[in-house]
């Protein structure tokens, strides 16, 4: 697979790593159906460099869930593009957890990042930051995840064009819970396209990002 000529400049001294996970994604992620065969000749765009867009957010050393991680997605390359973040990757499915295991470990990885099988409202823990990526939307996502992030971390919701409906659609569930939303529009790099990202926390909440956003 082609190198991305902004991949050096957002991946640094680990472009081997994301450049391995690409090849375990568009073969392994294939075979296994985790990945669409087109989406192989876009995946530096539309799902790595998309998804390197958080990179910026998460304060330093932030322990992070990435909820429905699939085949890792945000959580593996914002791991990567981030060695100080702890990553827990969630998933419910067999087949998508046993992927996400055999990659975390080829990839060498295993020190800051574990796989849960689980579903978010199952899990009983709580973290800086909990991403998530295609999942559900906003406001389910808010009652899955509002115990994992707790009264002072972060929701980082990735949802595209629709970001600024479905806060307005999810106003009553933030509303009951006391907490605030804003949309973020960032880039892995300049010159890349923008992704809309929903931060949710607590009203009342700020804290430092590691970029300055
Ligand atoms: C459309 S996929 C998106 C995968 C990945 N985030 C991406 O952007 O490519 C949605 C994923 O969410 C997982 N999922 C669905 N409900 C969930 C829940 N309640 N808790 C955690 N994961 C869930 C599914 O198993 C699936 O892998």
């Amino acid at each position: 697979m082609k190198v991305h000529p902004a991949a050096a400049l957002v991946f640094g001294d680990q472009l081997e790593t994301i450049s391995r996970y690409i090849d375990i994604l568009t073969s392994r992620g294939i075979d296994w159906g985790l990945l669409g065969p087109r989406e192989a000749e876009r995946i530096w765009e539309r799902h790595i460099l998309n998804c390197a867009a958080l990179a910026s957010l998460p304060m330093i050393g932030a322990r992070v869930a990435d909820v429905g991680s699939g085949a890792g997605l945000p959580g593996i390359p914002l791991a990567i593009a981030r060695p100080d973040l702890s990553v827990v990757l969630m998933e419910p499915l067999l087949r998508r957890s046993s992927f996400l295991s055999e990659a975390v470990e080829e990839l060498g990885l295993g020190d800051r990042v574990s796989v849960a099988r689980a579903r978010a409202e199952d899990v009983e823990d709580d973290f800086d930051v909990v991403t998530a990526r295609a999942v559900a939307p906003l406001g389910k996502l808010i009652g899955w995840t509002r115990p994992l992030f707790g009264s002072s971390g972060e929701l980082l919701a990735m949802k595209g064009s629709s970001a600024h409906a479905e806060v307005a659609d999810a106003a009553k569930v933030l509303r009951k819970g006391s907490l605030s939303a804003e949309v973020l529009e960032v880039r892995a790099a300049t010159g890349l396209d923008a992704t809309f990202v929903v931060r949710v926390r607590g009203v009342g909440v700020s804290r430092e990002t590691h970029g300055g956003h």
